[in-house]
């Protein structure tokens, strides 16, 4: 059995439901087949743009599946209280930008208003018993900001190591992120990745010491196209296993 927990994003599955704003495909029963098939928590991103997953998504997700929720948010008063009303198990405090395709990195915590509301963030959803994540690049100096301001966990950004993948820097993109995990290990916080990982990068991640869990879902929503949910979740858990 794998050590390496696996978080399931079906944010995509959402996305291709509102490219006709029904009801299918449904993120509930997406959720189901996942969480039968390997996955060890599902997770969601409520964006301002609403682009994919929606506020109901998460109430839904709630009520009527029995699940570890993991919700990526922005740190702002609309997200806060959406995460205060619904109770995912934990949080992760993303950064967004209008027009983005995607996360583009970690969390700016060079940035002193940055800091403040992610500091507002981690206090309001801890104080109700959430566990708080931050999204980080794989930098000392904001993971030690993260540790600094109460962070349970850092998920190490694996989009500059994802995009090294068969180029000359690869190897030393890897290297950042085992440094950076262990300085998450060293100041006893979760050390978490994700972003962009795929069936071919994904298991050198895995492998880092003191890994506990990948946050995953284009990879697996594009496979599933082709293989379905169950066969693209279970292929992924064996290979981080
Ligand atoms: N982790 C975080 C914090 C993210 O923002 C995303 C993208 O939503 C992911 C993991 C998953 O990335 P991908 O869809 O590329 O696997």
């Amino acid at each position: 059995m794998s050590d390496v927990k696996l978080g399931v994003n079906l944010d995509h599955i959402a996305t291709l439901r509102q490219a006709r704003m029904i009801s299918n495909p449904d993120p509930i029963e997406a959720a189901r087949v996942a969480l039968t098939s390997g996955a060890d928590m599902i997770v969601m991103h409520i964006r301002g743009d609403r682009r994919h997953m929606q506020e109901e998504d998460l109430e839904r997700m709630r009520k009527e599946v029995r699940c570890f929720i993991h919700l990526e948010m922005a740190a702002n008063d609309e997200m806060r209280n959406i995460a205060l009303k619904h109770k995912p198990d934990s949080v992760c405090i993303v950064p967004e930008k209008p027009g983005e395709l995607t996360t583009e990195g970690g969390l700016n915590l060079k940035d002193k208003s940055m800091v403040k509301e992610v500091e507002k963030t981690i206090k309001a959803l801890s104080d109700k018993g959430i566990e708080v994540s931050l999204f980080l690049d794989p930098n000392a100096d904001d993971i030690r900001t993260g540790y600094k301001i109460g962070a349970d966990t850092v998920e190490l950004c694996t989009k500059a190591y994802s995009e090294s993948w068969g180029k000359k820097n690869q190897a030393k993109e890897l290297e950042r992120l085992w440094i950076a995990s262990y300085l998450v290990k060293e100041l006893n916080m979760n050390l978490h990745s994700g972003h962009g990982l795929d069936y071919y990068n994904v298991r050198p991640v895995a492998q880092i010491e003191g890994m506990e869990c990948l946050n995953i879902g284009f990879s697996i929503i594009s496979r599933a196209v082709f293989v379905g949910l169950k066969t693209a979740v279970s292929q992924m858990k064996e290979i981080i296993g």
